[in-house]
């Protein structure tokens, strides 16, 4: 009792601060107006501040670094999660109860009770893949009803668009990227064209219809230059409506919905997917996704303004992992051995082997920077239990010289060598660790280290697939 009153009047205190703050002034009018309050001096700065627990994860390397497993325990702390970029290219996943449960499109925080979850305007949606998805969860017992949301600005991946990728992907022979042949490159491709179909035409049959037959035309013509069989325009236009149909009650305007969450003071947590290093701008380009996914990428991706943003969570492997072609500097095909000898590193979409390399500082400490990274949380730290010496990457060398950012350029990056540092393993199961204390002196000596290299606090270490095989510092 005392600590909640004491609580409230600390909130009433800097909301008569804040009212005195003529620069804040403005902002009681971003949004609808119909989102204005009715006591809007007092309530309005209340809210700001409690909005501000917005947190962004991203992956800090090149994607399945934890992510899914990370957000499932943040979630707990939130009252909404949102994807905002990628389309079922993501694999996340999340082991709960013993169960094991892969999210490809639906954001992870599904799996607990009381949370809303929001497939933003920047998510590429496959629907009859999202209702395979959703399909799938109801039979593990996850309810999914008004806790899901879909923005209607979002854009719809076609059958055309899963040809064309594999098509592209066969006939680049060597250089091909290696994609999931989801469609996801050519969904955006046509995003960026202004030539895609979103959900909005899709709640509009007649609408859909008539789009989709010219698209169906001007792709199928590329298909059959290309060799591949071309798409029919009937099974196609029949069976997406059918899907809307069965999707038309979760499509909305999401913007306006995470516009008013905030101002009830909800919590929101952007569920990035892929990794900073396969970001169309920042990544290893090409070998890289067609959306942003880095920080940045959380704000374009939902309509939430980057100043209503509070923290950004960085989440890396205690080593490196990368699936599909381009360069990974610290590759090490021992340690990818024993990894898979383990039954780990298994892709959660395509089942291909991740390659796995050693940590890579120079790469997560340019992610640090991109993404702003406040807090760390690093995973799947007993995958180095029984590794002695352990290596991690200070800095590349290229022509003689030594680097501390990776280079723009693909063919340089491959060219790079890592300089490696060596420290002492711990040979120790670390598993069971619930505390910091709890881990070996070697492990604790090991994490400390690659957080300072890469910049950011360290708030979380992740000792195994579950909820509750976690650190929290
Ligand atoms: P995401 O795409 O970033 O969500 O990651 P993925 O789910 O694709 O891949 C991460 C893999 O590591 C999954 O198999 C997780 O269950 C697993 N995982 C996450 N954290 C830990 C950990 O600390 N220890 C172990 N052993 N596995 C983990
Ligand atoms: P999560 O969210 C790891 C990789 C593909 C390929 C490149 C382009 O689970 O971390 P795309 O199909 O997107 O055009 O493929 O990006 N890739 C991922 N790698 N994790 C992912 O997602 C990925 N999504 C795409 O392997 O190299
Ligand atoms: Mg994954």
């Amino acid at each position: 009792m005392s600590t909640g009153s004491k609580s409230k009047s600390k909130r009433e205190s800097l909301k008569t601060q804040n009212v005195l703050r003529p620069a804040f002034a403005n902002l009681l009018f971003v949004g609808s107006p119909d989102c204005v309050l009715p006591d809007a001096s007092g309530k309005f700065f209340a809210h700001f501040l409690i909005a501000m627990a917005n947190t962004i994860l991203v992956g800090a390397q090149w994607g399945d670094e934890g992510k899914g497993k990370i957000i499932d325990v943040l979630t707990a702390k939130a009252d909404i999660v949102v994807r905002s970029q990628g389309g079922n290219n993501a694999g996340h996943t999340v082991f709960h109860r013993g169960v094991k449960y892969i999210l490809h499109l639906i954001p992870s925080g599904i799996l607990r009770r009381g949370k809303v979850c929001v497939i933003g305007n920047g998510v590429v949606i496959e629907p009859i893949a999202l209702l395979g998805e959703i399909d799938g969860l109801r039979k593990l017992g996850v309810t999914i009803g008004r806790n899901l949301l879909i923005s209607d600005c979002a854009h719809l991946v076609l059958p055309y668009h899963r040809l064309l990728d594999e098509q592209r992907e066969l006939r680049q022979g060597h250089t091909r990227i290696g994609t999931t042949k989801r469609g996801i490159g050519p969904a955006y491709g046509d995003k960026a064209a202004r030539t895609g179909l979103r959900m909005s035409d899709l709640m509009q049959p007649i609408v859909f219809s008539k789009k989709l037959q010219a698209k169906v035309t001007e792709n199928n013509r590329i298909l059959q230059a290309l060799g591949a069989k071309p798409v029919s325009f009937r099974e196609v236009n029949e069976s997406y409506l059918a899907a809307g149909e069965r999707l038309r009650p979760f499509v909305g305007n999401t913007v306006v919905y995470l516009h008013r969450a905030m101002e009830r003071g909800k919590k929101i947590l952007f569920e990035g997917a892929q990794g900073t290093f396969l970001d169309i701008d920042h990544g290893t380009y090409p070998y890289v996704t067609s959306s942003n996914t880095t920080a940045g990428g959380a704000c374009t991706g939902t309509g939430v303004p980057p100043h209503r943003i509070d923290r950004v969570v960085g989440v890396m492997k205690a080593y490196t992992t990368r699936v599909g072609e381009g360069a990974l500097p610290t590759e090490d095909m021992r340690l990818t051995q024993m990894l898979h000898n383990l039954g780990r590193e298994f892709g959660a979409t395509t089942g291909r082997k991740r390659r796995c390399g050693w940590f890579d500082a120079v790469a997560t400490r340019y992610a640090r920077m991109i993404n702003g990274i406040d807090e760390l949380a690093i995973t799947n730290l007993d995958g180095l239990d029984h590794l002695d010496p352990i290596r991690v990457c200070v800095a590349y060398r290229l022509n003689g010289k030594r680097l501390g950012v990776p280079p723009c350029d693909a063919r340089q990056l491959a060219n790079c060598e890592p300089i490696y540092a060596e420290v002492r393993g711990w040979n120790t199961p670390t598993h069971s660790a619930r505390t910091f204390s709890q881990l070996p002196p070697a492990a604790r000596k090991y994490v400390r280290y690659i957080s300072q290299l890469t910049g950011a606090k360290l708030s979380m270490i992740s000792v195994g697939p579950a909820r509750g095989e976690t650190i929290i510092l």
